[in-house]
């Protein structure tokens, strides 16, 4: 049996549009059908939004809709469904692309579904491209050092238990604080508690409509959406300058 492919996982943006590898960008052009994921609870692809227009055919795109699932064996079953059509699509000879926020690998559900299409598909040729963190372009839109000397960074998925948290602050020198959602006033007031806030940052929405930048977060007044596509840079100790 001749190798099927290829298939090839994309991270764009987060946010703004052009924040994609060049190469990326050659396989995109290169691919028959590009699947871009959507939440069910909103209208537009998330990930379409950051690729921006790059002239592509429209006809090549095909969006996916997902349901979030607290029960990850449900969140399986939909990328088993979503595994089988790329199957279908790679063994009718076509190229075929993902598109996913950030960095495909990193706290993303695109780790799920290439481990199954493997499985399905274990002569898949595929390749995936880096993308950028939506850390990495928090800490740029704020001009915020992650990490200096021999800093020790610790990324997190925002705990429930704040407990854990503050000894993960206490330990590191800097926090990276992601999925905070309606955790976020509980998490500011253990930073007040901690005289932390002066010397720690926020991003939401970073690139999108309705981003919120707080260079100190002293400054943020949140709301009840603030939390969501938010990230928190935690720093231990005031920087050096
Ligand atoms: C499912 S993870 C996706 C991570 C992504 N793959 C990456 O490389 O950063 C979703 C989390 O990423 C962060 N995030 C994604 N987009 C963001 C944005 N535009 N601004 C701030 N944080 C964002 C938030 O912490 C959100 O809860």
């Amino acid at each position: 049996m001749s190798a099927l492919g290829p298939f090839y996982g994309i991270g764009v943006g987060p946010g703004e549009s052009g924040l994609i590898p060049v190469a990326a960008i050659a396989a995109l052009r290169a691919a028959d059908v590009i699947f871009t994921p959507r939440a069910a609870h909103v209208t537009e692809s998330l990930a379409r939004q950051c690729l921006g227009d790059l002239a592509l055919p429209p006809s090549r795109f095909r969006e996916v809709s997902f349901r979030m699932q607290p029960d990850r064996s449900l969140l399986g079953d939909q990328y088993l469904t979503l595994a089988q059509t790329l199957s279908d699509e790679l063994r009718a000879g076509r190229t075929v692309a993902y598109l996913t926020i950030g960095d495909p690998l990193t706290y993303s559900t695109y780790g799920y579904l290439l481990a199954t299409l493997r499985d399905f598909e274990p002569a898949l040729r595929y390749r995936t491209f880096p993308g950028i963190t939506s850390f990495a372009a928090t800490a740029a839109a704020l001009s915020w050092p992650l990490g200096e000397g021999k800093e020790r960074i610790l990324i997190l998925p925002c705990p429930d238990d704040l407990d854990a948290l503050k000894q993960d602050i206490d330990t590191h020198d800097v926090v990276i604080l992601m999925k905070i959602g309606k955790r976020l006033p509980r998490v500011l007031d253990l930073l007040a508690r901690l005289e932390l806030l002066e010397h720690c940052a926020f991003g939401h929405r970073v690139g999108l409509d309705g981003e919120l930048l707080c260079a100190h977060l002293s400054d943020l007044q949140p709301t009840g959406m603030t939390g969501y596509l938010s990230t928190l840079l935690i720093r231990r100790e005031r920087p050096s300058r």
